[in-house]
């Protein structure tokens, strides 16, 4: 399947099925996961913490578990591959203090552990690359933390009806972002969104991106345009959430202000939908086509991450 059919096919990975307890049971909710499946642990934290859940939620990305996380916290380990070291460090860290880890995979060694621990595992279909799986990935994640399927419907719908419309808008911006170095400014609502850019634009079109957010970054970053040199390697864009707190969202037109002054035109991204899973997923899908074009303007095959796989296999050696 060529890359434009994966990507046309993303809003039938948004499923929702009954999985998961009440999180009343728990003290937290901790999600591991690097690179293409860590992302969906930071989605699933992020909403559970916009919808306000009385409880502790947080991605690591790293192989070490904070000390505080014990046998009362729901553990989610995700890796598409099921062999990333850092998320099994962390998923057999969680079986030591007692913790059965609830496991989304594809297979590979997290599964065979998991089985063999007697852990629950959520599989996700095989044949991807991790990052073109994360509609299935962030689904079970979802679900698990207690998704209602209304709101994981009108999730896909969004992405359904709008495919086209972001599928060009998404050809238009990469055709900006050529020949620069894409800067995000984004807010508390769509830094993980930004995160999903960074990672699609790095490893589809091999392109840098950074990211900074709101309002921390109006007590740094801002002081960094005083370099129009450097200043004029990057494009800018802002991405905020129609949702976010409304002192954010006055910072978010000063620092269009503030741009438009020195002669940048930044890109405005706000997403678009009823909820904020839908808005966050439109922008999601927009940073998929948006890479996907890069690569074929760089001449990048937006399948390959040949020097991610090496430093797995260098790591492997020290076993
Ligand atoms: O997108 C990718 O290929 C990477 O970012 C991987 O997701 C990352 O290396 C982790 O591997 P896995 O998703 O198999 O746990």
């Amino acid at each position: 399947m060529g890359v434009e059919e994966l990507l046309e096919g993303f809003y039938n990975q948004i499923t929702y099925e009954k999985i998961g307890k009440e999180l009343s049971e728990y003290k937290g909710v901790v999600f591991c996961g690097m690179g293409g499946s860590g992302i969906a642990g930071t989605f699933a934290s992020k909403w559970l913490n916009h919808r306000g859940v009385k409880i502790p939620a947080f991605v690591i990305k790293g192989y070490e578990l904070p000390p505080f996380v014990d046998n009362g916290y729901l553990v989610v380990c995700i890796s598409y591959s099921g062999n990333t070291e850092e998320t099994l460090s962390n998923f057999e860290e969680a079986l030591r203090r007692g913790i059965k880890p609830v496991c989304i995979t594809s297979g590979g060694k997290l599964k065979e552990l998991a089985e063999k621990n007697g852990c629950e595992v959520h599989e996700v279909p095989k044949g991807f690359q991790p990052r073109y799986a994360f509609g299935y990935l962030l689904s079970k994640a979802l679900c698990l933390v207690g998704i209602t399927p209304e709101e994981m419907e009108d999730a896909k719908e969004n992405l359904k009806e709008n495919l086209e419309k972001i599928k060009e808008e998404g050809f238009k911006i990469a055709e900006r972002l050529y020949g620069y170095i894409p800067v995000i400014y984004s807010t508390p609502l769509t830094d993980a969104i930004a995160e999903r850019w960074k990672g699609q634009k790095n490893e589809n079109a091999k392109t840098p991106l950074y990211y900074a957010v709101l309002p921390e970054m109006h007590h740094n970053e801002v002081m960094s345009w005083n370099n129009p040199s450097l200043r004029n390697k990057f494009h800018y864009i802002l991405m905020y959430d129609e949702k976010d707190y409304h002192r954010v969202k006055l910072r978010v037109d000063i620092t269009a202000k503030l741009l438009k002054d020195m002669g940048i035109v930044p890109i405005m991204l706000k997403g678009e939908g009823n909820s904020y899973l839908s808005r966050a997923l439109y922008l999601v899908h927009l940073a998929d086509w948006v890479s996907v074009k890069l690569a074929e303007l760089y001449g990048y095959d937006p399948m390959k991450v040949d020097t991610i796989e090496r430093i797995k296999q260098e790591i492997k050696k020290y076993e």
